[in-house]
Order: structure tokens, then C-alpha cells, then sequence
């Protein structure tokens, strides 16, 4: 069954349990399509699809030095589609929720006033194993260890201030895209 799914062409991005154990680290979203019981379970049976969709915000540094519509184009460019934008500013409130999960590390709190600075846009991006790719579009986290040509090596202008957010799984991706987005605000 599993090489049956692995090469129908309408489904890219399936992966075994296999490819996913592999990876201790592996940051796609479990969604279980297929699992066989029989007496002949596999683990390799299981099969797993890696999410398409991932959320992004266009962070107040790069929207006050104008560059929203370049980083708009690069991420068309290389092939996501924007299911769902709007410009916003979270208030220090909101930032402390979005940002929860480093709320024990020592940037939590300028990171806060920071995000909550100045206007932002957040968008929900589709494309195969698009957190990842997402991730590789925008580079390392801190701008001086970017890649060139990616979006923060290009835009950045600290580890703060680093441009652009991308989620980090696809669990993430949802909890974050539901953050700012009802259904009504999106593409279906
Ligand atoms: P982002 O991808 O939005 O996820 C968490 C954010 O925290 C990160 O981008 C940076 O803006 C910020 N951040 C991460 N590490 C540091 C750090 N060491 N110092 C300051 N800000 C950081």
C-alpha cells in the first residue's frame, strides 16, 4: 500500500513512518491517511503526509523600511500561494500570546514591544511541505548566518528584527494561522 501511495503524482509529499522516525527532529504534522492492523503491520505501513500550508508575518522593520512587496514577490516567486493577508499591529497583549513559547527565554519581553512596534502583515502560505521550504526561503533565524539570497540574509537587519516569521512545524503553522485568521478571512 505504502508504494502505491509513495508514487501516485497527486500526492508529493507522502512519507513513510520510516522517513519520519529517521528524523528525531522531523517537524511534519502527523496526518495519519493510512495505517494497516493486519497481522502483516509494518511500521513502514504508516503513511504520513507533510502538511501544505504555513503561516508568516512581514515583521515591523521590514514593513516600515518598505520592503512588504519585494518579500511578497520572492515568496510568489518560489511557488506559495497566498491563501489568506492582512495588515495588522498586534499590542504587546497579543505579541506575549503569539510569542508564549519563549516566554522563558531573556528576549521574551523586548521581543514583545518589538513585534508590537509598528504594523505588521501576517499571511497563510500554501505549497508541498511548505514549512520547510518556507523556512529555506527565509534563512537562519540570526541574519549574519542566513544564506545568501534568502529572505533575511537579504532583508534582516538583526536577530530581532529579522524580517520575517515562518512556523517551525505544522502544528505551529495552524495554531498560528488561526491565531489571526477565521475561515471567513481565508481561501478554502
Ligand atoms: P521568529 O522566527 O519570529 O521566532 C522567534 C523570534 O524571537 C525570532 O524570530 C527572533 O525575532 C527572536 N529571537 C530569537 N532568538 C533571539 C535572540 N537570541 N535575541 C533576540 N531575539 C531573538
Amino acid at each position: 500500500m505504502s508504494g502505491l501511495f509513495l508514487k501516485n503524482p497527486n500526492w508529493p509529499n507522502l512519507l513513510t513512518l520510516k522517513q519520519i522516525t529517521e528524523n528525531s527532529q522531523s517537524q511534519y504534522g502527523i496526518s495519519l491517511i493510512s495505517l494497516n492492523f493486519a497481522p502483516t503491520f509494518k511500521p513502514t505501513n504508516i503513511i504520513i503526509m507533510a502538511g501544505n500550508r504555513t503561516f508568516t508575518m512581514i515583521k515591523p522593520d521590514a514593513f516600515e523600511a518598505g520592503n512588504s512587496g519585494a518579500i511578497l514577490k520572492m515568496i510568489e516567486e518560489a511557488g506559495f500561494k497566498i491563501v489568506a493577508m492582512k495588515a495588522t499591529r498586534l499590542t504587546p497583549e497579543l505579541a506575549g500570546k503569539f510569542y508564549e513559547v519563549h516566554k522563558a527565554r531573556p528576549f521574551y519581553a523586548d521581543l514583545c514591544n518589538y513585534m508590537s512596534s509598528g504594523p505588521i502583515i501576517a499571511a497563510i502560505l500554501e505549497k508541498d511541505n511548505a514549512v520547510e521550504d518556507f523556512r529555506t526561503l527565509i534563512g537562519a533565524t540570526n541574519p549574519a548566518n542566513a544564506a545568501e539570497g534568502t529572505i533575511r540574509k537579504i532583508f534582516a537587519k538583526s536577530i530581532e528584527a529579522n524580517a520575517v516569521h515562518g512556523s517551525d512545524s505544522d502544528e505551529n503553522a495552524k495554531i498560528e494561522g488561526d491565531f489571526y485568521f477565521s475561515q471567513l478571512e481565508r481561501v478554502l
